[in-house]
């Protein structure tokens, strides 16, 4: 494998995560923020998860130091150029996507690989940003990103099978494990999530069952870690219903239509864990 350098691009939830696992991992890392406070918050937010994790035990002190030694911040793009793999983790706007691919490719050394850690929006659409399409593929990551073991790796029909095979070796370097795609929306697991997650929110709303009802039918009845009304708390409401509309837009297909309930819940404000309340009250731990 030739990627030594990453490059992260944004440190919120999913940015600081994987730029967190990377430099974990000992890669050299530079993650970069639009401004020193969004940067320091994200950086916080890092190295805040790492000593949760060192008071359970679960993460070793020279595992803390190890990251401070490989992670870099930045608000300069400039600071990419020698990066072997820039990961993009920006908020779901194709036009901010748009002008910030076209400055990393003029920015970032020829025959890096590009990724995208977009969970809907099209890696296809976003390779014509740049003018190695062949050298870009989706990395989508799951949230929270240090514990979640799965990356998707997605391929488009322009993508040559060094810059997968790179892109997965490095995911293996990483510790977890990489599964192959193409690039339709959804990839797998949001395409087999999601409409799942919109069932449960519409047998609420039908008045079928109840909330702890339903969560705990499939935590216990199951074995899955999260019911799926607290699992679209945990994902954020918002960020739902945003893949919905964008699936729904491609297949065209009723059941990846966001329902009524979850449109109000956003419109009202209700977007779960981010903003402190959706179908649970996040202000207490645990949720109420
Ligand atoms: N550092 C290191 N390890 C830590 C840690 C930290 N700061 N905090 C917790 N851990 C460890 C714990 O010690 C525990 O390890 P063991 O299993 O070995 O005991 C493990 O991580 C789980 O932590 P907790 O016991 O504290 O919490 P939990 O058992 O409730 O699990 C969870 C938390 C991993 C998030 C689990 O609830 C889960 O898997 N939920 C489902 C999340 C999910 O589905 N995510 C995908 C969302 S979809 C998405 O992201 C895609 C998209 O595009 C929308």
């Amino acid at each position: 494998m030739s990627i030594r350098n990453v490059g992260v691009v944004g440190a919120g939830l999913m940015g600081s995560g994987i730029a967190q696992v990377s430099a974990q991992a000992g890669f050299p890392t530079v993650v970069r923020e639009m401004s020193q406070p969004l940067l320091d918050k994200g950086l916080a937010a890092i190295f805040k998860f790492l000593q949760g994790g060192v008071e359970k035990g679960k993460v070793a002190p020279l595992d803390v130091d190890r990251v401070r030694a490989n992670l870099r911040g930045t608000t300069a793009l400039a600071d990419f150029a020698d990066c072997d793999l820039v990961i993009e983790a920006v908020p779901e706007n194709l036009e901010l996507k748009r002008a910030l691919w076209a400055e990393l490719d003029a920015v970032v050394k020829p025959g890096a690989i590009f990724a995208s850690n977009t969970s809907s929006l099209s890696i296809t659409q976003m390779s014509t940003f740049v003018k190695r399409p062949e050298r870009f593929v989706g990395l989508h990551f799951f949230n929270p990103v240090p514990l979640m073991k799965l990356v998707e790796v997605v391929r488009t029909i322009r993508t040559e099978p060094d810059a997968v095979q790179q892109a997965q070796a490095w995911c293996l370097a990483i510790g977890k494990t990489a599964v192959s795609c193409g690039d339709t929306t959804g990839f797998i697991v949001n395409r087999l999530l999601v409409p799942y997650m919109i069932d449960a929110v519409r047998l609420f709303e039908q008045g079928a069952a109840g909330r702890d009802d339903i969560d705990n039918a499939m935590r216990l009845g199951c074995g899955y870690p999260m019911g799926p009304l607290f699992l679209t708390d945990y994902v954020g409401l918002d960020t739902t219903a945003a893949i919905c509309d964008i699936m729904f837009d491609e297949f065209r297909e009723p059941r990846f239509a966001a329902p009524p309930l979850l449109k109000r819940m956003v419109l009202a404000g209700l977007h779960g864990r981010k903003s402190g309340r959706g179908f649970y009250d996040w202000s207490t731990t645990p949720p109420r």
